[in-house]
């Protein structure tokens, strides 16, 4: 048999573990997960890989912030990713992924160097070799310790100047760093020979986008960086002064996790049982799944992915990207909150054209919520239950309709023939199969849909309500509950891989035994929900979002997070700084003292009010008098972000400036920024305070402390 056929892998990226989890990283999760349902329903043996990529500078630097080794960090973000792939559903535990790979494992290190090893010995099409030593050259920022980027530096505006750095204002130098390349620009021709299978870069706009790109040259890629300069990865075989380059660790990943490279792994996954994977991935990171990956498993001989199907991104529902600074971020613990999963997996595939970008709105999410699901699914389910509860005694009728029952029936307007009803449902579920395999969910759901608004009409148009007042309509009443119950039972089939909690939900209320998440929808067939079956108690599914006391809620929380935001400026970083209140937490830090907890003439506050004061350890950069104001200072302070902060302190009547530049002080990080004389203070200085007249005496350390540093 087919091994091909057998087995099916599934990947998502794996996300960075510098910052917490968002709606698009629990975006790529649900669309993956919901395929990985879909091919379990079909007896196929499935494997679903996320993940966390957790090496580079990034990672090191959030770590430095953050106060915490890169471990820890991330194993902070994972213990986030943790809860929240267990809240929404997505965990192994609620029949989510199979695997949740880290980059910091073990055996993915060795897998990782077997990769590099073999692409090492590799020779490229024309014969030179796939790896070489050579140097790379960039932009150095000394005080940043960094290569810059085209975006991360300042052009000159005078020609032959250098450029300058972006959060130091100085000069950058021109460096040029021993690196291994790997011979990217050997690969165009086999790349464009590859993107001839039309299934391998989807959907179609992307793959020409990417066709174009190789066409257009490739430049070899540097592929490690001197441990000097990067430390936080895994280190070339044989050469442990150079650390691999970030993204092709991370990309190995897909192969290190089922096995290739290190034998345990292998023995527990199967790299040769389910290897070509399926990799889904943003479009933002399409050319490095598309271009690098290929050309790596080229050069060591691996077989080639499956395929790679890029999505768009979430905007917000005025088209604009989401973002901190906007506001308009989606925040998953008030997703987790407020919605249901199977109403949020629901809007996710439903909403966005997968491949295009879509808008994402909590007004949006009600609205479908109510409509499409507490109004559509949900009421033609418990008004189904609820009528066969009421005019067939719980159990689910025949819905044979005999020759003299056709009378009746045709007086009713209900069909005689079940075919109506049985041929339009099996036309649904071919056409649904036929756009989920394309990936076009949306489509698919809307054919889902049809069956509702269809079994809907039948319902109305019967009258069930009247039919049951007259007893020569009992046929065509059981008729029309049977046809009712059974495309019901057909549409849990269907809908089992996007909301399974509600499919399983509708199976169990209408009696059967079996389980919507092993049935195949391909082999469904007409008639059997079995009459006579009992059916069970009929719960509300999908209660309805009261929009407008929900929204308010939602824009109270909001408003609070945005103060606590403008407390901590943006230091124009791409990705949020990782928020040090976990939902969990957030839920936590509603509790109150109670009476009982009082002691007279001390104010106790909980541990959880002191974690809301972020202190950090910072150096002073700069110190200067403000003119007209003989008491402030105003100073800069590196506290281990991108940018220093500027504070101003009532201390300029007892220290001098020059004095104080170099000096390790604390800060109150996340203290609501405030201006002064013009100025605007990011943060506040703590001292001491002695004496009648408050002179002001600054903390500081006795021994050296990284910039940055979380004081607790
Ligand atoms: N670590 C790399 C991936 C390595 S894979 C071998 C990375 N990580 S990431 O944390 O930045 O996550 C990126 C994923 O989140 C991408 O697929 C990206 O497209 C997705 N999204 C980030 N913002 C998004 C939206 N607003 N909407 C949809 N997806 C978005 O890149």
């Amino acid at each position: 048999m087919n091994q091909f056929l057998m087995t099916f892998y599934i990947t998502t990226p794996i996300y960075y573990a510098n910052s917490l989890p968002h709606l698009g990283h629990l975006y790529t999760m649900i669309v993956a997960d919901t395929i990985a349902r879909q091919r379990r329903q079909q007896g196929i043996e499935t494997f679903f890989l996320t993940g966390t990529d957790e090496h580079g500078i990034n990672i090191e630097r959030a770590a430095q912030r953050q106060g915490r080794t890169p471990q820890e960090q991330a194993d902070y973000v994972v213990n986030y990713f943790t809860k929240m792939t267990a809240a929404f559903g997505l965990d192994t535990a609620h029949g989510g992924f199979d695997i949740f790979m880290r980059t910091t494992k073990p055996f993915h290190a060795e897998g990782v160097s077997e990769l590099w090893r073999r692409i090492a010995k590799a020779k490229t099409p024309k014969g030179k070799d796939a790896l070489y030593k050579g140097h790379y050259e960039g932009w150095f920022c000394a005080a940043c310790a960094e290569y810059k980027t085209e975006d991360e530096y300042a052009k000159p505006t005078v020609d032959d100047e250098p450029p300058t750095c972006l959060i130091h204002d100085t000069k950058l130098d021109r460096i040029s760093e021993e690196s291994y390349f790997f011979r990217l620009s050997a690969y165009d021709e086999a790349l464009l020979k590859l993107y001839e299978r039309a299934d391998f870069v989807r959907p179609e706009a992307r793959r020409n986008e990417v066709k174009s790109f190789v066409a257009g040259g490739l430049q070899d890629l540097s592929v490690s960086r001197l441990k000097t300069s990067v430390s936080w990865g895994v280190p070339v075989p044989d050469d442990p002064n150079h650390t691999m380059y970030v993204w092709f660790d991370a990309l190995t990943n897909y192969i290190t996790a089922i096995g290739f490279g290190n034998e345990q792994q292998n023995r527990a996954v199967g790299f040769e049982k389910f290897w070509p994977a399926l990799h889904l991935v943003g479009k933002d990171i399409l050319r490095f799944h598309a271009v690098y990956w290929p050309a790596f498993l080229m050069a060591a001989g691996v077989e080639q992915p499956r395929g790679i199907y890029a999505h768009g991104m979430w905007l917000d529902p005025n088209g604009r990207k989401m973002s901190k600074t906007l506001g308009n971020t989606i925040e998953l613990d008030v997703l987790n909150r407020y919605f249901s999963t199977d109403a949020i997996r629901y809007f996710c595939l439903r909403e966005m054209v997968f491949g295009q970008d879509g808008r994402f709105g909590y007004e949006n999410l009600i609205d479908r919520t109510n409509s499409d699901l507490a109004s559509g699914l949900g009421n033609l389910s418990s008004r189904t239950l609820t009528m066969i509860q009421r005019y067939c005694g719980g159990l689910v009728p025949s819905g044979f309709i005999s020759d003299e029952g056709r009378l009746p029936a045709k007086r009713a307007g209900v069909e005689t023939e079940t075919t109506a009803v049985s041929n339009f449902v099996e036309h649904a579920r071919d056409e649904f199969i036929r756009h989920f395999e394309n990936f076009a969910f949306s489509r698919a759901l809307e054919e889902a849909w049809g069956i509702v608004a269809r079994t809907d009409k039948m319902i109305s148009d019967a009258k069930p309500w009247d039919l049951a007042k007259d007893p020569a309509q009992v046929q065509t009443l059981n008729a029309v509950l049977y046809r009712a119950a059974e495309s019901l039972r057909w549409l849990c089939v269907l809908l089992y891989p996007v909301i399974p909690n509600s499919s399983r939900e509708i199976f169990k209320q209408l009696g059967i035994d079996a389980d919507s998440a092993s049935t195949d929808p391909k082999n469904l067939a007409w008639g059997e929900l079995i009459p006579g079956t009992r059916i069970d108690e009929v719960k509300p599914l999908f209660p309805r979002i009261d929009k407008k006391k929900t929204m308010d809620e939602i824009k109270e929380q909001q408003s609070e997070a945005s103060d606590q935001r403008s407390a901590q400026p943006n230091d124009g970083r791409t990705s949020p700084p990782v928020s040090e209140s976990s939902p969990a937490d957030a839920a936590g830090s509603g509790q109150h003292a109670t009476e009982a907890d009082a002691v007279p003439g001390v104010t106790y506050i909980d541990i959880s009010d002191f974690a809301k004061i972020d202190l950090r350890v910072g150096e002073v950069k700069t110190a200067e008098r403000i003119p007209k104001a003989d008491k402030l200072l105003l100073i800069t302070v590196d506290i281990g972000e991108e940018q220093p902060r500027q504070i101003l302190a009532g201390i300029a009547q007892y220290y001098e400036p020059e004095k104080l530049i170099g000096r390790k002080i604390v800060v109150v990080s996340n203290l609501k920024p405030r201006k002064l004389r013009g100025y605007e203070s990011q943060g506040m200085l703590l001292a001491a305070s002695i004496g009648e007249e408050g002179k002001p005496v600054i903390a500081t350390f006795m021994e050296d402390v990284p910039n940055g540093a979380r004081l607790k």
